[in-house]
Formats: C-alpha cells, structure tokens, sequence
C-alpha cells in the first residue's frame, strides 16, 4: 500500500498519525487566561527536545472550524504552562478534560481536579498528578492557519516537581509512575509489558 498524504481527505491522514506515531505519551497541559482563569487539557503530540536546557514541545491545533485551543490562546497570552503527566489513576479525570467547555469553564472543577500552586510560574498544577513540569514559552511555530492548522508549542521546564514517593535513588521507575500512551481512536496503553534494551557498545 502506498499513499500520497496530499492526496487523502484530513480525516484519513489523521487517522493514519495517530495510528503509527503510537503510544505516544500525554501532555496534561495546565495554563492561566489573562484574566487567572484556570484551564487544562491533554495533548499527545508531545515530546522532550533536549536537557540542555531542559526543553519540551506539545502540538495544540485549531479545531475543526480553525480556532484556537483554549491553551494555545493562554499560553501566547501568558507565556506559561505546566506540563502534568497523565498516569493510569488519573486517565478518566484526564480524558474528562478534553470535552470541549467554553473558554473560561475550568477543566479542573468539571473533571473534580484540585489545582496546586506552582513553585515558579503563575498556572497551577494538577494535584492528581505525580510529576509536574513549570514551563516559560520558548517559542510557538505556526505550522497553517486554517481546519486542524498546526502549532508547535516549545518551553523551557524552569522547575519539576516530583511526588516524593515516586522518587527513588535519584530516579523515577515507570513501574512506580504508570504512565499511560495513547493510540489511535479512544484507545490507551498501559505500560504493563516492558522490556529492557541495552544500547550496542562498539
Ligand atoms: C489523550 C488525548 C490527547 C490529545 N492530544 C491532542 C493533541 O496532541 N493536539 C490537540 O490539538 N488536541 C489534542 N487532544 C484534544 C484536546 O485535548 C481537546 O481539543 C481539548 O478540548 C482542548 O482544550 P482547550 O481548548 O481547553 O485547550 C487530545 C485529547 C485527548 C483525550
């Protein structure tokens, strides 16, 4: 099978994403509007660029009708995000807060979250979440404009914080973490089937 991503509708190119790029981890992505109004959403296109500085990047795209995610306009306004991680506990609450509220309806009181001030930016974390990522706007790179047009949100991670009983000899085992990844249509892996690697020495 060969296929011409120019040549098959949107649906289907999309489909195909996120059938093959997968599992991908989850963004729960935290942000304040000007106004301090909480906001969080999860985002899967979501990735770690470097550690020097320590550097991360999510893919918000406009909405079917071509407007902006609620926190792709918090964050050009503000300039600052949490990254939370979305474990096994807390994937019904995280799933909850992709339901498309009015800008303003918090995600957190509809999905029963508690926020949790940050150390050193303005946006709360999620509480439910064992692993938060405080993060100041690198830069934004507009992809397109129109129906599902994309964004590359980039950030620079100034503080992590880590449940304490999650952190052991200075490392966190995704056995204690439970991540969870998301597949394609409402599908999600459960990390329950890890094998170990080691790099070729040469
Ligand atoms: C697990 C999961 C992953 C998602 N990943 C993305 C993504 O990478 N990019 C995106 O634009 N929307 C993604 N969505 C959809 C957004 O979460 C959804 O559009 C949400 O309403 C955006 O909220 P906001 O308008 O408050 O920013 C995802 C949804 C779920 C459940």
């Amino acid at each position: 099978m060969d296929l011409d991503p120019g040549a098959m509708d949107l649906a289907d190119r999309y489909g195909l994403m996120i059938s093959v790029i997968a599992p991908r981890p989850i963004a729960w992505v935290s942000t304040l509007s000007p106004e301090g109004l909480t906001n969080l959403a999860p985002f899967s296109f979501f990735t770690g660029i470097c550690a020097e500085p320590m550097t991360i990047c999510f893919a918000p795209v406009r909405n079917r009708r071509g407007r902006k995610k609620d926190t792709l306009v918090n964050v050009e306004a503000t300039r600052q995000f949490v990254v939370n991680i979305a474990t096994e506990e807390t994937a019904r609450a995280m799933n909850q807060t992709s339901a498309d509220y009015p800008y303003g309806v918090s995600e957190f009181a509809k999905a029963g979250l508690t926020p949790l001030p940050s150390v050193k930016v303005r946006p709360p974390a999620v509480r439910e979440s064992p692993v938060h990522l405080e993060c100041e706007l690198l830069q934004i790179v507009t992809i397109s404009e129109g129906p599902l047009g994309g964004n590359l949100v980039i950030g620079r991670v100034v503080h992590v914080r880590v449940d304490d009983r999650l952190w052991k000899d200075g490392r966190i085992r995704h056995q204690d973490l439970k991540p969870i990844g998301r597949m394609e249509g409402a599908w999600y892996a459960r990390v329950a089937d890890a094998f170990e690697l080691p790099r070729p020495k040469v």
